[in-house]
């Protein structure tokens, strides 16, 4: 039978190929343009020369800012308090293009080349049986045959040579990483020990905080209904003001501005859904500037109540359903319905300078809501309500609040 691999044009996956190959299946070498940088054709010529009965490539870029990085901006999706989910959002983009390839290739299987102690497994697999319930899933790295047979990097390379597979001179970069539009992951190897300081020339995609320019990098972004439709910037080659309107543009345009001026890294220890603790470094230069802009538009445009709700239960939600593989359940698909709701008043333009790895709200207004009210807010006015009105919401306030205190004197505690 045939059998859709997810192919990275790696090692471990061309590996995977050839011992698919061996196991007497049919292989289609299946790719995905999530915006990472990579030799796609390199790719193609090697699982073809591997063995492969075709190559196949997904460009995902559009659908994964509008379907799903997006709408993780507009909900502000973040896991434990930094890491913004970069690997977590690529997955049910990757895992439903390859759903669709095996569809279309006839195939009765998938397969991939995640760990058994990963994340990334879950995300796959939970994706694929949510979207073709009878699909068989070979996973490599579970099966004892062949975790068995390739117990060490040296095994690889043995089989490698025997197969005739070509291995990439370059030296292998003691971690593994994963990189998307969004982000880029650094994670095992040497990064194991979370005292090591990652070295310098790990970090691939973001300038060094310390190599920033000196000039601050002016830009401003503008949303309707949580979603940013436009980037206006300072370009600094030409010194002109430009403006970009597609999601894709808007999405690489920031990302490309918040790279050079040394915005978003992070350096983690993380909590695994497999319940396994983690060490990972990542660049996540897009997500950071825009999810910033967007959580401050939301301070001057959006209901207090309904804010805080929305941060106590569907945030934090939806950040979990992803990180865990969710994306395709049904409390997942109830979850998205109450993002777009809460972002119908999101709409104005926040001003941004990024500048050495910090990105600084400048200022920020909205042409259509009116929640803030300057004079009504204003300490210098009498307007809206009445310094006594206070009064009396404070004497309610305390009337629980004198109970409290009273009872705990009574009891002698501090
Ligand atoms: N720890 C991050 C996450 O779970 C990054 C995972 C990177 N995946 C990989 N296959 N290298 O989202
Ligand atoms: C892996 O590919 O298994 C490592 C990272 C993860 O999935 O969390």
């Amino acid at each position: 039978g045939k059998v859709c691999l997810a192919y990275s044009g790696g090692l471990d996956t061309s590996v995977i190929l050839a011992w698919l190959l061996e196991q007497g299946y049919e292989v289609i070498a299946f790719m995905a343009n999530v915006g990472q940088e990579e030799d796609f054709e390199a790719a193609k010529e090697k699982a073809l020369k591997i063995g492969a009965t075709k190559f196949v490539c997904v460009d995902c870029r559009e659908q994964f800012v509008e379907d799903i990085l997006f709408p993780a901006v507009q909900v502000n999706a973040v896991y434990e308090d930094v890491y913004l989910l970069g690997t977590s959002l690529a997955r049910p983009v990757i895992a439903k293009a390859q759903i669709d390839v095996a569809e279309q290739e006839g195939c009765f299987a998938v397969s991939h080349g995640c760990t058994g102690k990963g994340n990334d497994q879950i995300r796959f697999e939970l994706s694929f049986y949510a979207l073709k319930p009878d699909v068989t899933v070979i996973t490599p790295w579970r099966l004892p045959e062949f975790f068995e047979r390739f117990a060490g990097r040296k095994d690889l390379l043995d089989y490698a040579a025997e197969k005739g597979i070509p291995v990439a001179q370059t030296k292998a970069k003691p971690w593994s990483t994963d990189e998307n539009q969004a982000h880029i992951s650094y994670e095992a190897g040497i990064l194991e020990d979370p005292n090591v300081t990652p070295p310098n020339d790990m970090w691939k995609l973001i300038t060094d905080p310390m190599d920033a320019p000196d000039t601050p990098q002016d830009l401003s972004i503008e949303f309707v209904k949580g979603l940013p439709v436009k980037v206006t910037y300072k370009d600094s080659a030409s010194g002109q003001e430009k403006s970009v309107t597609s999601p894709l543009d808007i999405f690489l345009t920031v990302s490309n501005l918040a790279r050079a001026n040394g915005v978003g890294r992070i350096d983690i220890v993380e909590n695994r859904y497999i319940n396994l603790k983690s060490r990972g470094c990542y660049e996540q230069a897009p997500l950071t500037v825009l999810r910033k802009a967007h959580v401050d538009l939301e301070g001057l445009t959006l209901d207090k109540e309904v804010r805080q709700l929305r941060d106590q239960f569907v945030t934090p939600s939806y950040s979990k359903l992803l990180y865990n593989g969710s994306y395709f359940s049904p409390e997942c698909e109830y979850v998205r319905t109450m993002i777009k709701p809460s972002q119908e008043t999101v709409n104005g333009t926040v001003r941004l300078c990024l500048y050495k790895g910090n990105v600084i709200v400048l200022g920020r207004y909205s042409e259509t809501e009116n929640l803030y009210d300057a004079t009504e807010s204003s300490m210098d006015e009498l307007a809206g309500f009445l310094p006594t009105d206070a009064t009396g919401f404070i004497a309610i306030q305390s009337i629980r609040i004198k109970k409290y205190g009273q009872a705990k004197k009574e009891k002698g505690q501090p």
